[in-house]
């Protein structure tokens, strides 16, 4: 295929009515980032752009829920989103919303096109209706069995476990979310798009596809396709969302359908960021990221990313949205005759969390706004947790202790392990001189056909296999290292020796420069560490900084702390399902007499307490458990001052494996009774001494 001359790539506009979750990292905007900063660096003319989704019935239920308006709803969460995105270092040239004024008329400039082209066709039909809320039953205001699936919570307008695109009238037993009744059915009249129109076009453009794309997207758009494109709403009774032009007869009381509006969303984006950089005048853009080959465009220049054959157009998302962008927003484009449709929609499919779907209303997820806070600074380390499971073909699970061992092991041990230790060699050897040598020609080999292997995975959306060259290419340098033992050869062979850390020096380079679209903030700091310059000059490039360790530990606590947040949400649910009052925690599942026996608890007494530094909740206590003396360590420190626990009466389970926390190995467990306040009391025996078994 002929070079493109320009790439337009998005990534699917989230809905502005919750946080972010690491699922929705994984799913399109970590994928979407790679690739963007993948095709900067070669110098390619790249936009990449997104927003907010600011309308459909996912934000008025959300304002509903939340007992405030719409506009709240979605100025409350884009500022979370967007500082999320910015957090995570996501680069956008772009963060638009769908709010916006340029973003409605674009709408309906594409309303009235396909309006004239007479790409719809307008129908009075039966719709369910809420006699109660007095309002019209579309999307997610009504729920019910999917007649493909069976499954019981299908929506309106899709089945969100087996991908099916419904309509509302399809569903079996269908009841209004808005009160829960069974709708009836009232006459109203919308515009349906003729997608029945299109199914030859579609079909023939995609058979294009079909070897290109991957096999479950191209798979599950054929399956579509068989079963034979129909009519399509594309307006609704609300009063959220973008008017139906007003000269349009019959426009009263109708606006768009949010998936008409949503992926015209990344064309009025587009329109955004030119007029800015027209104007010079930054407000949804981030002039930063953008590439100095768009920085002299002007505003109407928005239109050779959309409209010109020479641009390649590329959509990032998860597998909920598929037919969306590869069928109905098609179709619409296709409609206009005037626009490119996408060269590829590599959509990912889903990750899961220990073992279950990710919920937001089950609060089953790993929010990106707590991680920020729990994880300060190590942005990174997520991401190259959620690259390594990227959920390419297949759903993926993310686990708090994958993501453990992966920063320590991997990142720690192998990554950072190597990068301190050239550093720290440089210094020793040569006062953080590196020794300019003659690179040997198998090494320089190598590194090319490892670039190229990056360079390619990453070009065919293959980011796990990029990544996992990277860090391959890290164990190379490690065992490099090790199999030449320069502090050792230093003794005798100094010649060698330059040799040898010259080349673990290009290592480490060469590791950073493939790491910047996977990696970027990892990368950024190596080449601060190793003074590599990025505009190519050799000026001051042979003194290195300060060696820093890249990735401290992830402690066990940090996890636990994880896992007992997501374990208070299963209880949360299990409580509200079983009905059971608040404050009564849900039993845990059922252990056998087996089981029980396995614990080892006895009587104790706290001879000594003290707080542990750098650890608010943490109290170290000595406590005498009859036949020795034991050290535990206890996240009592909020409740209780040292002094006055000493001498308590305790129990203490003493046959819990040691854990280390904060550094300091604990050595059992001293049980507490903790009431629906939160407060703690010590579970004690009366009166009797120490060292006696509980059973
Ligand atoms: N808001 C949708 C979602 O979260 C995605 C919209 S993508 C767009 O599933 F193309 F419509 F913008
Ligand atoms: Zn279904």
């Amino acid at each position: 295929m002929k070079q493109p001359k320009r790439y337009t790539v998005t990534a699917a506009l989230p809905y502005a009515n919750g946080p972010l979750h690491v699922g929705h990292l994984a799913g399109a905007y970590i994928a979407a980032d790679i690739y963007v900063r993948y095709l900067r660096l070669q110098g390619k003319d790249v936009i990449f752009v997104c927003g907010s989704d600011e309308h459909g019935a996912a934000i008025t239920i959300k304002a509903k829920k939340e007992n405030t308006t719409p506009r709240a709803i979605v100025d409350k969460y884009n500022a979370v989103i967007r500082d999320s995105f910015e957090k995570f270092g996501i680069a956008f040239d772009i963060y638009h919303r769908t709010s916006e004024a340029i973003h409605y008329e674009t709408s309906q400039d594409f309303f009235r096109i396909l309006n004239d082209k007479h790409a719809f066709e307008v129908k009075e039909s039966e719709q369910y209706y809420d006699e109660e809320a007095n309002q019209f039953l579309a999307d997610r205001y009504i729920m019910g069995t999917c007649p493909k699936c069976s499954n019981e919570n299908a929506y309106g307008d899709q089945c969100e476990k087996c991908g099916s695109t419904l309509n509302p009238t399809e569903l079996i037993h269908p009841r209004s979310t808005i009160s829960g009744n069974q709708p009836v059915l009232r006459k109203t009249k919308h515009w349906f798009l003729k997608l029945n129109e299109y199914q030859q076009e579609i079909t023939t453009w995609l058979e294009t596809k079909k070897d290109i794309w991957k096999s479950h997207v191209y798979g599950q758009c054929k399956s579509w396709l068989d079963a034979g494109l129909q009519p399509r709403a594309m307006t609704r009774d609300l009063d959220w969302g973008i008017p139906v032009p007003a000269e349009i007869e019959g426009a009263e009381g109708k606006v768009l359908y949010v998936w008409l509006d949503a992926p015209i969303g990344y064309i009025s984006a587009t329109k955004e960021l030119f007029k800015e950089i027209e104007e010079d005048k930054f407000h949804f853009a981030y002039p930063k990221n953008i590439s100095p080959l768009i920085r002299n465009k002007k505003a109407d220049d928005w239109k050779a990313y959309w409209q010109d054959e020479e641009t390649q157009l590329i959509h990032f998302i998860g597998k909920d949205n598929i037919v969306f962008h590869c069928i109905t927003f098609p179709a619409i484009l296709k409609a206009t005759q005037q626009y490119i449709l996408p060269e590829n929609v590599p959509a990912n499919e889903f990750m899961n969390l220990e073992g279950d779907k990710i919920s937001t209303s089950r609060n089953w997820a790993v929010w990106l706004h707590e991680y920020l806070e729990n994880f300060p600074g190590r942005e990174d380390e997520l991401r190259y947790a959620l690259i390594a499971n990227m959920p390419e073909n297949k759903d993926s699970e993310f686990t708090w202790t994958d993501f453990q061992t992966r920063v320590n092991s991997e990142l720690g041990n192998n990554l950072g392990n190597f990068v301190k230790r050239v550093s720290d060699l440089l210094h020793k050897f040569y006062d953080g001189v590196v020794p300019q040598q003659e690179l040997d020609p198998e090494v320089l080999q190598m590194l090319d056909t490892v670039t190229a292997a990056v360079q390619d995975n990453i070009a065919s959306f293959k980011f796990r296999d990029a990544q996992f060259e990277v860090m391959q290419l890290s164990s190379y340098g490690n065992k490099y290292l090790q199999d030449n033992e320069p502090w050792k050869l230093i003794k005798t062979d100094e010649e060698s020796v330059r040799k040898i850390m010259y080349t673990a020096y290009i290592i480490v380079e060469s590791l950073a420069v493939l790491m910047r679209p996977l990696l970027p903030k990892t990368a950024a700091k190596i080449e601060h560490i190793f003074n590599l310059v990025e505009d190519g000059s050799d000026e001051g490039r042979m003194q290195i900084g300060a060696s820093e360790i890249l990735f401290p530990k992830v402690e066990d606590e940090q996890i636990q702390q994880q896992l007992d947040k997501l374990n208070k949400s299963k209880m949360d649910n299990a409580v509200q399902q079983t009905g059971v009052e608040e404050h009564i925690a849900a039993v845990k599942p059922e252990i056998t007499f087996d089981d029980f026996s396995k614990l080892d608890i006895r009587t104790g007494k706290i001879l000594h307490a003290e707080k542990v530094e750098k650890a608010d909740k943490l109290l170290k206590l000595l406590v005498d458990v009859g036949f020795e003396q034991r050290t535990i360590v206890s996240g009592i420190a909020p409740h209780f001052r040292s002094e006055e626990i000493i001498g308590q009466q305790v129990s203490v389970v003493v046959n819990l494996a040691p854990r280390k926390l904060k550094g300091i190995e604990s050595n059992g467990m001293v049980l507490m009774a903790e009431d629906k306040d939160g407060k703690l009391y010590f579970v004690q025996a009366q009166e009797v001494s120490v060292g006696n078994i509980i059973r």
